[in-house]
């Protein structure tokens, strides 16, 4: 066992040639990130990049106090400064924060941005659950339209498409206006109220913090109580009811099929109106693979203008094993052309350059840094466990006569070739397959 290992919860994200797990192959992550952002480059969607740790109280402020993240599972330390800070669990406050100091609401009155990173919640770790897993998430802030709902929902859609996930559902739930949420809160404590002896623990806590919540209990005796509850979309007054259908709307000019599902409230205190999820079974348990919903007041409640937002996170780590559970294609590094052994301490320096000039030229080239000739085996031997093409010896004996022994590592035939050609002739090689 090594001496020191990841904390738990925590994962190494490797170089595919030492991965021994496929999702934890830097490769893969890189592709899923260029499928990322060239989507949203094709939305109008710019990167945001954000501090990793911001002051507690945005979170506080900003999540919530009554969500589980604020409660239970934030990395809260005190710096020596003595300030309280918080790394960040989640990318919505952040983003508003960056967005509001930056002034960008000064001269537009919409802001697109994505960003990309690591997260940080205290939970119990398992398959798709981790303490820092990452996040691809994207916030819209702009005039309240239903269209703005349904384009973040098609952008996401978009997403799992072009990453070869076709078997996703897409659930989708109203949780209308503060104001109508109120009327339909005071529903739910009477009903559950009525009930308090069955209800578990967790959902008792929640009656007076935030009943909504109860209804996402997993709890198996909460669950027949919760198939009986009201339902708040038989209380919703006009202005959510046709924000709603508007979004609906959209979707279906779109052909994106969803599930209207009552029982979807999500976790943070800052969603209104629209709230969907995108889950796929391929996972195992934590099947939801990204979700999201319209913020109502947030950013005016940061201190922002009265504009609303609306946005979605992905789990990068979900995402790249669902992506791999049913399209093992998506791993495709360039292949490394040649790999350049020397002989000699005089060949070494002559190789040195030429390998420099040979990746100028846009060829992939790894190099041996040893010369020693009773190591050419070993060389030969790393070239095939890398998977080089080729392999380009040079030796005393071809120095003097100005070139270089080629051999194909598959078919192990030889040639020479003249130093001064070496990377046209590599570069024509690469072109062939
Ligand atoms: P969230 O549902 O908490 O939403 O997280 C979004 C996604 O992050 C989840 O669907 C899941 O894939 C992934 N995720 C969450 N926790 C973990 C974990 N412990 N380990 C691995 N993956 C995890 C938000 O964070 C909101 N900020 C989304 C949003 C943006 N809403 C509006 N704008």
């Amino acid at each position: 066992m090594a001496k020191y290992q990841a904390p738990k919860g925590t994962f190494d994200i490797l170089p595919r040639s030492i991965s021994p797990i496929a999702w934890q192959s830097s490769s893969i992550w890189s592709n899923v990130e260029e499928v990322l952002k060239r989507l949203c480059h094709h939305y109008g969607i710019e990167e945001l990049r954000l501090p990793v740790f911001e002051n507690t109280e945005l979170f506080q402020k900003g999540t919530g106090e009554s969500s589980d993240v604020v409660q239970k599972e934030m990395y809260t330390f005190t710096d020596k400064g003595k300030r309280s800070q918080t790394l960040r669990p989640e990318g919505t406050p952040g983003s508003l924060r960056a967005l509001i100091e930056s002034g960008a609401f000064n001269s537009f009155s919409m802001q697109k941005i994505f960003y990309l990173g690591p997260m940080f919640r205290y939970e119990r770790p398992q398959m798709g659950r981790y303490r820092q897993f990452n996040q691809f998430g994207v916030e819209i802030l702009g005039p309240r339209s239903p269209w703005l709902d349904a384009e973040c929902i098609c952008l996401g859609s978009d997403i799992l498409k072009a990453l070869g996930l076709s078997k996703f559902k897409l659930l989708i739930n109203t949780l209308a206006s503060q104001e109508c949420r109120q009327g339909y809160k005071k529903l739910l404590q009477e009903y559950f109220g009525d009930h308090l002896s069955v209800l578990s623990e967790d959902s008792q806590r929640r009656l007076t913090t935030n009943p909504l919540r109860i209804l996402d209990s997993k709890d198996a005796g909460d669950q027949s109580l919760i198939a009986q509850a009201p339902k708040l979309r038989d209380h919703l007054d006009s202005s959510s009811s046709e924000f709603f259908e508007g979004v609906l709307e959209y979707l279906k000019e779109l052909n994106i099929s969803y599930s209207i599902d009552d029982k979807l409230v999500r976790g943070f205190d800052y969603y209104c109106d629209t709230v969907f999820e995108w889950q796929v079974e391929s996972i195992g348990a934590q099947s939801a693979i990204g979700g999201g919903g319209r913020y109502g007041k947030l950013l005016s409640d940061m201190g922002g203008p009265t504009l609303e937002g609306v946005g979605f996170a992905m789990g990068m780590e979900r995402l790249i094993q669902a992506t791999l559970a049913c399209n093992q294609q998506l791993e495709q590094t360039p292949r490394i052309e040649a790999l350049f052994v020397a002989i000699g301490k005089e060949c070494a320096k002559k190789l040195f350059t030429l390998a420099h000039e040979a990746r100028s030229c846009g060829l992939c080239i790894e190099t041996w840094p040893l010369h020693d000739p009773k190591k050419l085996k070993n060389a030969l031997s790393y070239g095939d466990k890398i998977g080089a093409k080729s392999v380009i010896i040079l030796g005393e004996n071809e120095l003097s006569n100005n070139q270089a022994t080629y051999r194909h590592m598959q078919g192990g035939e030889e040639k020479k070739v003249s130093l001064q050609e070496l990377s046209s002739f590599l570069k024509s090689q690469s072109e062939k397959n």
